[in-house]
């Protein structure tokens, strides 16, 4: 093997094949170095190169012509898996590993075009995340659709398979960003990300403190991840004060979770806990943000990031007022036959979890009879209470009162403006 290691760092391929070593895996190379000469110059910067991890051995070689590629397998995570047990355990745990589960499990997916859920782009884009079977991928392939098998080539991308790439913040950039979670755009601009540029640019010495996504959220190379809040910014147990605990159960009822004529849970809380979008108890919440106060005081004292969380549990359940009530104006407007049921919601009542704007299985048809108060409701849940309570999760003063509380009052005079408007102008 030294040999084989020898060759490869000195990056010559030809060196290789004369080098005496049989079997598939010099064929693979040798046709691909002409076929697709990037991807193997990738993999030869690999710790696998250097290692004799090879084409093969994780695409099999029953593929060796240029006729039968559609016999080279794709690997799943359980490839991975064969030598990396560890990160895939701890994946698994993860939030990560349900990024597949949780687009199928809201109804918004069926509703948008197949190409934005199965390809590289659009929601399945940046939720091709979770351990696939050997059956689900056979599904997926008899389905027609060949490629993302693999979650762990998200971070570290392929055929370098880097660990220094996967530290870099800018590998969750790209799924971490935008319209209802800007996650990196916060970050970035904020104190803890200036700081790490200014590393990066020499302008801090290289033992200055600058926290990254990943020391929040991946310390000591744990692929666990997982907060206290989550994405929905909903939780049980209920709080105890008495408007909080109205406004959550209105915003419950908005997400489907709570009929709002019984005031029963529905299936869709289920569905919902199913894959861990809220946590259920104050026990899994408070681990989450023990660990994550933990994390803070490698740089800050206890009370200072105490103070800060706290600050973002309270901002949160302002928002929290403002969204109920904005969501209890359209409910009435629902109650009292202004508003007409559109056919893909769960009850007379608005329907934040559509996401897509659309209210129809048949996304191009329905689009033109959405009301559009729903629609500024929708953005009020996902675009700016987001930005308001994660900004201060992300230290980031312009999103916390610009992009979210700032919005956020906008669209609730809006939703009231509206409201007045269509009443005045219903004929009965
Ligand atoms: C004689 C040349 C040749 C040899 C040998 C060869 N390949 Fe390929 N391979 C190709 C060509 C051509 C394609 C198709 C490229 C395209 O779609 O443009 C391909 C495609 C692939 C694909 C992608 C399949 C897909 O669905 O897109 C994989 C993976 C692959 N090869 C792996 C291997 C492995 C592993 C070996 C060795 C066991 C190997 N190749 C040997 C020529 C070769
Ligand atoms: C450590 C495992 C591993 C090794 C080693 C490996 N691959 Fe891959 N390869 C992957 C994964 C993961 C994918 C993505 C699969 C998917 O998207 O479903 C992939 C995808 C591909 C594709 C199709 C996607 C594309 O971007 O075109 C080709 C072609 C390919 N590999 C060829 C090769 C060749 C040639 C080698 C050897 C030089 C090689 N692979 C070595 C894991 C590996
Ligand atoms: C046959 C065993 C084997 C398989 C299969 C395999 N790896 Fe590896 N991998 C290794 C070895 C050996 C190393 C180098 C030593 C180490 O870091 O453990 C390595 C290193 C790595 C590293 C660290 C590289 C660095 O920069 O330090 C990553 C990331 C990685 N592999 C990801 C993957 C992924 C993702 C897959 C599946 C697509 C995979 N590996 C499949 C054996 C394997
Ligand atoms: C740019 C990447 C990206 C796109 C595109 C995207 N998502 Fe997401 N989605 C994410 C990320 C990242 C999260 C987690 C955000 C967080 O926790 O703040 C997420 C969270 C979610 C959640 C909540 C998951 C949970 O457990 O709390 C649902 C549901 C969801 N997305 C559905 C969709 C649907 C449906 C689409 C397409 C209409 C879509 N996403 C498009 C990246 C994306
Ligand atoms: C969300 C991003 C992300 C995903 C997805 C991901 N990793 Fe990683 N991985 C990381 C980070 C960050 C590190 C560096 C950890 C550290 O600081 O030591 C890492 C490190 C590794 C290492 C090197 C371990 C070492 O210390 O040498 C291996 C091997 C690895 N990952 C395998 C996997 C496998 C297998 C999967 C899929 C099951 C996967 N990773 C998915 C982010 C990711
Ligand atoms: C200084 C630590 C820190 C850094 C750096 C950091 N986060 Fe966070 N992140 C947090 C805290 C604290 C929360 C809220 C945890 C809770 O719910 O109690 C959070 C929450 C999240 C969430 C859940 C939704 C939300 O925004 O509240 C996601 C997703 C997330 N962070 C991703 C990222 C990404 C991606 C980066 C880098 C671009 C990043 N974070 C940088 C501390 C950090
Ligand atoms: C390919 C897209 C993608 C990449 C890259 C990615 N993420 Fe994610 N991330 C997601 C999706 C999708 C979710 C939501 C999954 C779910 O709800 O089950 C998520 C969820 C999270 C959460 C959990 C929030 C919660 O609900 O508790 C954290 C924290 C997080 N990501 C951090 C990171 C960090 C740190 C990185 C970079 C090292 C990263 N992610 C890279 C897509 C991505
Ligand atoms: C790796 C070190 C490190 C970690 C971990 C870290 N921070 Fe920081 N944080 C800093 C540094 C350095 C500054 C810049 C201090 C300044 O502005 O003078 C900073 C700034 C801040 C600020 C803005 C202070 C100001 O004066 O504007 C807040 C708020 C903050 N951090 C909260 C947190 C919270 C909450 C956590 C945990 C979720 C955390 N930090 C984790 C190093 C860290």
């Amino acid at each position: 093997m030294i040999q084989l290691k020898t060759v490869l760092a000195a990056g010559a391929f030809v060196l290789l094949s004369t080098a005496g070593i049989a079997g598939a895996a010099d064929k693979c190379v040798e046709c691909h170095t002409k076929v697709s000469p990037g991807m193997v110059a990738d993999w030869k910067t690999s710790e696998h190169s250097k290692n004799d991890v090879t084409c093969s051995t994780c695409h099999g070689d029953a593929h060796s012509t240029a006729e039968d590629f559609l016999k080279a397998k794709l690997p799943n995570e359980a490839v991975c898996a064969e030598c990396h047990e560890e990160q895939f355990e701890s994946f698994k745990k993860g939030k990560h590993n349900y990024g597949w589960a949780v687009l199928n499990a809201i109804p918004a997916t069926h509703m948008a075009p197949d190409e934005l859920i199965e390809g590289g782009r659009g929601c399945g884009g940046c939720h091709n995340m979770g351990i696939r079977t050997d059956a689900e991928v056979k599904a997926q392939l008899d389905a027609g659709y060949r490629y993302q098998t693999n979650s762990c080539d998200e971070c570290h991308t392929r055929h370098t398979f880097s660990k220094k790439e996967a530290t870099n913040p800018r590998a969750c950039q790209q799924c971490h960003m935008g319209y209802d979670h800007p996650q990196w755009e916060m970050w970035s601009s904020s104190k803890h990300g200036m700081r790490y540029f200014a590393k990066l640019a020499g302008d801090l010495p290289g033992s200055a403190t600058a926290p990254t996504c990943q020391t929040c959220h991946l310390p000591d190379g744990t692929h666990e991840n997982h907060t206290a809040w989550g994405f929905l910014g909903v939780r049980l147990p209920f709080p105890e004060d008495a408007q909080e605990k109205a406004d959550r159960i209105t915003i419950l009822k908005a997400l489907g979770v709570i009929d709002p004529e019984s005031g029963k849970t529905t299936d869709l809380l289920n569905v919902v806990l199913s894959v861990d979008m809220v946590r259920a108890d104050q026990a899994s919440w408070q681990k989450e943000r023990d660990k994550m106060l933990k994390t803070c005081t490698q740089c800050h004292s206890m009370n200072y990031a105490k103070t800060q969380l706290d600050a973002g549990d309270a901002i949160l359940s302002k928002a929290d007022r403002l969204m109920a009530e904005a969501i209890e104006t359209v409910a009435a407007l629902y109650k009292d036959g202004i508003i007409e049921k559109p056919a893909a919601y769960p009850f007379n009542y608005p329907f934040l979890l559509t996401m897509m704007h659309t209210n129809g299985a048949n996304w191009d048809q329905e689009l033109d009879k959405l009301s559009y108060i729903d629609q500024i409701l929708v953005r009020m849940y996902m675009k700016h209470r987001m930005r308001a309570y994660q900004a201060f999760f992300h230290v980031n003063p312009d999103y916390a009162y610009w992009y979210g509380w700032n919005m956020m009052t906008e669209d609730l005079g809006e939703v009231k403006e509206l409201a007045r408007t269509m009443r005045a102008t219903h004929k009965k």
